[in-house]
């Protein structure tokens, strides 16, 4: 990925970070998904006083990608609060490998110095996909 996007994108994450609404876990994470024309679409995870509402800082970016129907997500950067790489939750794992499956994922730590290169597929192996309900027919 050309240098100057992916510090874009870094850039990005880490101010979605400060969007974070984490009262409950205190663990704020940033997410910023690029498309092609390197439009850029951030998120943060919300959380609410009924827990199970919270929703997850790449969820927030990837729903927002789709909704400007921008084209297929070229990279998704997700920073979390920790001192080495964290990586996504099994949710955010299914829902990257619907709208972002060949995005570039960067992971980042909490000040950018540790960087993780993955992809979709690696995060979710053997993963369920539209693939599988076409071949139904569907
Ligand atoms: N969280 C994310 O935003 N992304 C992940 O991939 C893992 C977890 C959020 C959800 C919750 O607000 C907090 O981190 C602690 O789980």
């Amino acid at each position: 990925m050309d240098p100057v996007a992916l510090d874009q994108l870094i850039n990005a994450a880490l101010a979605a970070q400060r969007r974070a609404y984490a009262p409950y876990s205190r663990f704020a994470v940033g997410a910023a998904a690029m498309v092609a024309d390197g439009h850029i679409f951030s998120g943060a995870n919300i959380e609410n006083a009924s827990y199970p509402l919270t929703i997850c800082a790449e969820r927030v970016a990837l729903f927002c990608a789709h909704m400007a129907a921008a084209g297929p997500v070229t990279a998704l950067a997700i920073v979390t609060p920790t001192p080495t790489v964290a990586s996504p939750c099994g949710a955010c794992r299914q829902v990257i490998f619907e709208l972002a499956p060949r995005a570039q994922i960067i992971l980042l730590n909490a000040d950018g110095s540790e960087r993780r290169f993955t992809t979709p597929a690696e995060l979710l192996p053997y993963g369920f996909g539209p693939d599988q309900l076409e071949a139904q027919g569907r």
